[in-house]
């Protein structure tokens, strides 16, 4: 039996890619205004793949960005997490295109299906190998090409969705340090308001469903809204709790960015000011699994995060599923 160790966070990275769409120009496509999406969403502009892009193309920049910040080679990474709702195919999966894109030639690797929650799903994963002495370096991994399962002909989610990618190279820290604690949840029964219907074995892609527009990310809006501001406090909490901690030693809060007024929503249930609370969505829109781990670097490269600070990252999403996890930061 190896002793626990501390797990915490060695790098962070993100990209996006180069291409933008402004709400002027989703104007010109579906029948919005600019008006309408900043001020129910919060959004003004997203970035999308080029054509020759895939999620492990976005999910490897990311990557070697996180592994550069910390300092390590690709052949030291054991383990590859790739949380995404995107992936670049159902099998294999996107981990082993990035364990080859990237040359992590030791490493095992996964993907992680959690929707929007697959960041923090990843990285209370990733840390419990660490802790346990498993592995000593874990690549975690939230990336999204949604560009491509979004109807463009629906205004109710096209508005919404980004494409992008964030990563943390997870690793051994001093105790009392690095993850603290965590809590993760599910509620299949309400699976169906947030799903692509034609994209497995239940549901397989025949020229039905194309023509149909099942391929696509079907959502209930109002509904996942209301969802999202019930869980993500409690979730919250109950992460606070494994970690002997309470909302008020919160330094740092990291919201899955999926709309401004959910994350107002839950700051405001947490009681947590403007200045410990982290917002990007204006820049990139909902990018799913990858939206926490690009506002983690980009809190992280703004000077926003500082030793000693005690984080905590919420995420809710398809499954329904939601998770968090508090750290400590080195
Ligand atoms: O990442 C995790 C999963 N996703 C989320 O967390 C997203 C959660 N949901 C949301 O962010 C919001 O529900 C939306 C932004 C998607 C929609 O905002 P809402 O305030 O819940 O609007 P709604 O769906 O209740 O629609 C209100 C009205 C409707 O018109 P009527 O029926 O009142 O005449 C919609 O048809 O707004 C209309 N509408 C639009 N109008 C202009 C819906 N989409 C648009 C649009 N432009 N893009």
């Amino acid at each position: 039996m190896q002793q626990l160790t501390g797990a915490g966070i060695l790098g962070t990275g993100h990209y996006v890619p180069e291409r933008v769409l402004t709400n002027a120009d989703l104007e010109n496509m579906v029948d919005t205004s600019d008006e309408w999406i900043r001020t129910r969403t919060g959004i003004e502009k997203r970035h999308l793949a080029a054509d020759n892009e895939d999620t492990s193309d976005l999910a490897s920049k990311a990557a070697q960005q996180a592994m550069d910040a910390a300092g390590i080679s690709p052949e030291e990474i054991d383990f590859i997490i790739v949380a995404t709702a995107s992936p670049d195919y159902t099998v294999p999966s996107t981990a082993c295109m990035v364990q080859q894109k990237l040359g992590c030639t030791k490493a095992g690797g996964i993907d992680l299906s959690a929707g929007c929650a697959g960041f923090v799903y990843a990285v209370s994963v990733g840390s419990q190998m660490v802790r346990t002495g498993m592995y000593k370096k874990v690549l975690v991994i939230g990336a999204e090409v949604l560009s491509r399962v979004v109807n463009w002909n629906d205004r109710n989610t096209c508005i919404l969705f980004g494409d992008g990618a964030g990563a943390a190279v997870l690793g051994p820290v001093e105790e009392g340090y690095g993850f603290l604690g965590a809590d993760m949840g599910v509620d299949g029964s309400l699976g169906n308001i947030l799903s692509i219907p034609a994209s497995g074995v239940a549901e397989p892609v025949t020229h039905r469903a194309i023509d149909s527009g099942r391929i696509y990310i079907h959502m209930e809006g109002s509904e996942v809204f209301k969802a999202a501001v019930r869980h993500m406090d409690s979730t919250t909490l109950r992460a606070l709790e494994k970690a002997d901690m309470t909302k008020e030693d919160i330094d740092l809060l990291i919201v899955h960015q999926a709309n401004y007024r959910i994350i107002q929503a839950t700051a405001k249930k947490l009681d947590i000011p403007a200045d410990k609370l982290f917002i990007n969505i204006e820049k990139y829109g909902n990018t799913s699994a990858a939206s926490v781990g690009i506002a983690l670097d980009e809190a992280v490269r703004s000077g926003r995060v500082h030793h000693g600070d005690r984080i905590v990252m919420t995420g809710f999403g398809a499954g329904l599923a939601w998770g968090s996890v508090v750290m400590r930061w080195m």
